[in-house]
């Protein structure tokens, strides 16, 4: 994930995997298993510690007009210990638990996090850092021009304190015998981590990595192997835009393929990689509306009722008379904007990957109905 709502979760071959963390789970850590898989007793040192760390943070949160308010509780709170700039408009930052003592829950290359930023805003964002260090947590966000969560992300400084949901899982890494990494800009975020992943495991693959210009295109000194076979930085400017045709010319039958960037690339390879390859992406911005149908929604029992035409989502038709209606990842998996439905047969799109069962609720971002159908929303 990788800026403003951007994310396409899965694949069309996996049902995303779900990580559960109970809000406990911050607070009171299990100790790992030893090496000898004996189970260990937890140090009462850190977590008297850490319970008093709970006590004093509040007094001590370097919480300043205009920077986020200490996280809410149940999210799990972490300290911005560092901003770095590997691009001009991108803030790459290292989190630290709030707390000491506290382990990061764990997390594979694909996963990203909640963040909750302030005024409530949530985004999403990939975990870009090594899934090995469990200390902190890595994200890089390109600051998007009107965009409201990118914009909040590039004010936080050192010291503040924001709140985490998950990790989550909307873009799994699947076992395979080969990969084709192919990379848009920041959409390097989720892939990073994959490339290294594979280059670890001396998987065979292909990673290309296109973009604007060079400079344009952070962590270009953190791929591996770069310079060799299989590695291909490949700026427009310099090559022209990538060509569908040549990013697939060695695709063999058990190549998974992943992609992050923008969504005319992602479409351009999704149309032309064959079925039996194993394909995964994740976009930038909510997904096209494929066979929308015109429908209503009526804002509870003796609301208004509004037309959703069929090239709108709901949540942008509700959000025209209700301006405040939340919403997040605008593609379906992050639940923020569903809403209780009280009548009418929906045609559900979302595809939750954490928190609660969907139940009796419609996701405003990509849900619809048949033509004509009447939903009435508890709104
Ligand atoms: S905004 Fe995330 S599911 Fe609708």
């Amino acid at each position: 994930m990788t800026g403003e709502p951007d994310q396409d979760g899965p694949g069309r071959s996996e049902r995303p995997r779900e990580v559960k963390h109970s809000a406990g789970f911050y607070a009171n850590p299990r100790p790992p298993v030893s090496l000898y898989g004996r189970q260990r007793r937890p140090d009462r040192f850190m977590l008297g510690l850490g319970k008093l760390a709970a006590r004093i943070e509040p007094l001590t949160s370097r919480w300043r007009p205009g920077h986020p308010p200490p996280a809410p509780a149940g999210d799990l709170p972490v300290r911005v210990a560092r901003v770095e700039r590997p691009a001009p408009d991108v803030a790459a930052m290292t989190l630290l638990p709030a707390h000491p003592g506290v382990v990061l829950p764990y997390w594979q290359p694909g996963h990203h996090v909640d963040v909750v930023l302030s005024g409530g805003v949530v985004r999403q964002y990939s975990l870009c850092g090594d899934p090995a260090d469990r200390s902190g947590y890595r994200i890089a966000v390109r600051r998007i021009e009107g965009g409201v969560g990118s914009g909040l992300v590039h004010e936080l400084a050192e010291g503040d304190v924001i709140g985490l949901r998950g990790p989550r899982n909307a873009f799994p890494f699947a076992r395979a015998q080969r990969y084709l990494f192919v990379a848009g800009g920041i959409g390097i975020t989720p892939i990073l981590p994959m490339v290294r992943a594979a280059h670890a495991a001396d998987r065979e693959f292909t990673f290309v990595y296109t973009g604007r210009d060079r400079k344009s295109m952070p962590f270009r000194g953190e791929l591996p192997g770069v310079g060799g076979e299989g590695v291909f930085v490949r700026p427009d400017d310099e090559y022209g835009p990538p060509d569908v045709e040549e990013l697939l010319a060695d695709l063999t039958p058990e190549t998974a393929v992943y992609v992050c960037g923008p969504a005319p690339l992602i479409n351009a390879l999704r149309t032309r990689v064959p079925a039996e390859n194993p394909f995964f992406s994740e976009r930038f911005s909510p997904p096209p509306i494929v066979d929308g149908r015109r429908f209503e929604v009526q804002l509870g029992r003796s609301g208004p009722v509004l037309t959703v035409p069929e090239d709108e989502s709901a949540l942008d038709v509700v959000r025209r008379v209700r301006p405040e209606t939340a919403y997040s990842c605008r593609q379906g998996f992050c639940g923020t904007c569903r809403v209780g439905l009280l009548s009418g047969e929906p045609d559900n799109r979302d595809r939750p990957t954490g928190g609660s069962p969907r139940g009796a609720e419609f996701a405003l971002c990509v849900s619809r109905a048949e033509e004509d159908e009447r939903l009435v929303l508890d709104l």
